[in-house]
Order: structure tokens, then C-alpha cells, then sequence
């Protein structure tokens, strides 16, 4: 299991992409939202930022400077969005499959959506229907999907690093959908989004140039969590302060090169931080009794009504789904304007379509 702030394929730490002089959110109108919005058609330039990497495996592979293009381009795909037709031909003859091993709505769903508003073809594959359960090998599935013709492959497997191997054996680029308990960096991607988004409208359509001199508390099983692990990467590439909360049996055994703090005591944090990152508690990894019991999670570690009352007035709430009401969230807490979860969602497609257009795109929406 790789610490944040190392990377598993093209080198880039979170740590070496602290580029101050990096290009920010707050240059006005975002060059890709600029170019996009006049007019529509196939002669459009964007995104004449940072190279595009080949692969999407951890947010190390994009490092500050990648994470600040997608969210530009993300903004001409939200433009896009609001379109009566909210379709633009960018990636018309490519095809992406989505190869997920493991349950998913969201990622999945977005995913195949995203392809589709860019006009790319979608193949998609679901374990419970294809020759995997007849014991086909993971290097067979890949290899024989790549045959067929595919430009992009998104896979989700319950193996940490599978998608790093998937690199070895398809000439497709390979997109982390979410890989065991290692990295699932698009989530990272739609919740800065997410929180870039929220600022902007507190501050009347003021772009911020990134997350600095936010405090954000990420809640739970940081363990067996992925999300964790990707969005302590991205929150810090963009100057965040991340506070890690969780008991200590599900707190990481070494936590030697995150750039985090650490504590058990949820209570203590609340009036502190600007942003409250639940994580769903993953009852399918702990494979051990690590909690007395859900009930007894909820009273330490849930987001209760009168936590969230012990919040600042305008902190954030963020789960990225599924969420476990009555777990780590109350069903009222869940409902609240503070909470940000559909819009999580929401914003999972243009992210996704920022995503396969900085892999695949020809600079051309
Ligand atoms: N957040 C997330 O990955 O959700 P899904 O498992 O539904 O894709």
C-alpha cells in the first residue's frame, strides 16, 4: 500500500507538485470554458495547459498542475452540460469500456455517461455476466477486451495495483475506477470540484485559485479507504490542512509520509474545520472485528444532528457515497443544504468527462 505522496506509475508526488507558480482556478473565465462556450462544433481549442498523462492511476500521476487542468476543462464540460443537448462530438470514433469487478453506481453510471456526452461508444463489461465467473484469468478479460478495439479502459477491481498490472497487458489508457483499499483518484477529482464549486458560489462566482487555508477532516475508516487515500493526495496538492479521524483500529498502522494530522476525537475537531468528509464504514474489508458495533460507531464517529450543530455555520459535508444513513451519517444530517453528496454526484460527470478528454481528447472538443 502506497503513503500518499508517492506514486505508483509516472512519478509525480503530491509532494513535488506544490509548484506555487502553477497556474490557478482564479485567472478569470478558465481558458477550456472560454474557448467552449461562444460557439459550438468540432474547432475548438482547449486545455493548452499540462501535458496529458496516458494513464489515470493515482492523483500522483497528475500532481497539482493536472488537477488544476481538469477542473478547467471540467468548467467548459459543466457549459456543456447545461446545453439543451448536452453532447459535443470530442471523442466521436473512440470507444472506453468499463471493466468493474467490483459493485458500483456512481463510478460506473458517470463514467458511462461522461463517454457518451463526449460521444465516444461504451462497451461495458460486468463480471457476473462474462466469462470470469467461469474462472477466467484477469489478463485474459483485459487482454481480450483490448482486442476488440478499445481506446480507454476504466476498471474497478478489488485487488490494490490491478489497474497498474492492466497497464502491462493492454495498449488502451487505463483508468483507476478504484482498486482495492489503494486509490480511486476521480473521486478525489469531483470532491475538490466539489468544494472549488462551493467557494465560488460563497463568493459571488470568485473562482479561488485552490484549497488553501481550508481545513478539512477526513472521517472514518481511513483504512480500507481509497478515497482516503486519493483525496489526501489532491486536498494537500492544493494546499488543504487534512485532519485524519477515526478509531485506532481503523486508522492506517503507519501513517509515515502522509501529510496529515491524526486524532480519535471527532468532537474535539468540529468548531475547527471548514470541511467534513465522511467515509462509509467498508464492512466487506474488514475482515476482522475492528468495531464493537455500528450503533456504537455512530455515537463516537457519526455525524449526528448535534455534531452537525457543533460545526462552523458554513462547513462543508461530503460523502462520497454509498452512504450508510444512521452509520456514519444521520438521515436528517443527510438531507441538510449543508451536505453536498448529490452534488458529489453530479459533478461526477463532468469531472469524468474532463477525465477521458485530457487522455484521450486531441485538444479539440
Ligand atoms: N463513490 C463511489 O465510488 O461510489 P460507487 O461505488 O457507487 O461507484
Amino acid at each position: 500500500m502506497n503513503a500518499p505522496g508517492t506514486s505508483t506509475t509516472t512519478g509525480v508526488s503530491s509532494d513535488e507538485a506544490g509548484d506555487e507558480s502553477a497556474t490557478t482556478w482564479s485567472s478569470g473565465v478558465p481558458a477550456a470554458a472560454s474557448a467552449v462556450l461562444p460557439v459550438s462544433g468540432e474547432d475548438l481549442l482547449v486545455g493548452e495547459g499540462t501535458p496529458a498523462v496516458r494513464h489515470l492511476l493515482s492523483i500522483a500521476d497528475l500532481g497539482r498542475d493536472g488537477i488544476l487542468e481538469i477542473m478547467r476543462l471540467s468548467d467548459a464540460f459543466a457549459e456543456v452540460a447545461e446545453r439543451p443537448i448536452p453532447k459535443v462530438p470530442a471523442l466521436r470514433g473512440r470507444t472506453v469500456a468499463t471493466v468493474f469487478m467490483e459493485p458500483s453506481t456512481r463510478t460506473r453510471l458517470s463514467f458511462e455517461t461522461a463517454a457518451k456526452r463526449l460521444s465516444a461508444d461504451v462497451m461495458t463489461f460486468t463480471a457476473s455476466t462474462s466469462a470470469a465467473v467461469k474462472g477466467e484469468s484477469l489478463r485474459d478479460t483485459v487482454e481480450t477486451i483490448d482486442a476488440m478495439g478499445i481506446d480507454a479502459m476504466v476498471i474497478r477491481h478489488h485487488a490494490s495495483g490491478a489497474p497498474l498490472r492492466v497497464t502491462d497487458w493492454v495498449g488502451a489508457s487505463v483508468i483507476n475506477a478504484g482498486d482495492g483499499t489503494h486509490e480511486h483518484p476521480t473521486q478525489a477529482l469531483l470532491d475538490c470540484y466539489t468544494i472549488r464549486e462551493a467557494l465560488t458560489a460563497r463568493r459571488d462566482g470568485e473562482v479561488p485559485a485552490d484549497l488553501k487555508g481550508l481545513r478539512i477532516a477526513i472521517v472514518g475508516d481511513i483504512k480500507h479507504s481509497r478515497v482516503a487515500r486519493s483525496n489526501v493526495l489532491a486536498f494537500t496538492a492544493l494546499g488543504a490542512e487534512v485532519v485524519l479521524v477515526a478509531p485506532p483500529t481503523l486508522m492506517p498502522a503507519s501513517l509515515e509520509g502522509w501529510p496529515v494530522t491524526a486524532t480519535g476525537d471527532l468532537d474535539s475537531t468540529l468548531g475547527e474545520i471548514d470541511v467534513i468528509y465522511l467515509l462509509r464504514i467498508q464492512s466487506e474489508r474488514l475482515g476482522e472485528v475492528l468495531l464493537p458495533s455500528l450503533d456504537e460507531y455512530h455515537w463516537r464517529y457519526g455525524l449526528t444532528r448535534a455534531r452537525a450543530d457543533a460545526l462552523k455555520r458554513d462547513a462543508l459535508v461530503m460523502h462520497p457515497g454509498p452512504m450508510i444513513r444512521g452509520v456514519e451519517i444521520s438521515p436528517e444530517v443527510a438531507d441538510m443544504p449543508a451536505s453536498l453528496v448529490t452534488r458529489q454526484v453530479r459533478n461526477g460527470v463532468v469531472v469524468r468527462m474532463a477525465v477521458l478528454f485530457h487522455l484521450l481528447g486531441s485538444g479539440v472538443i
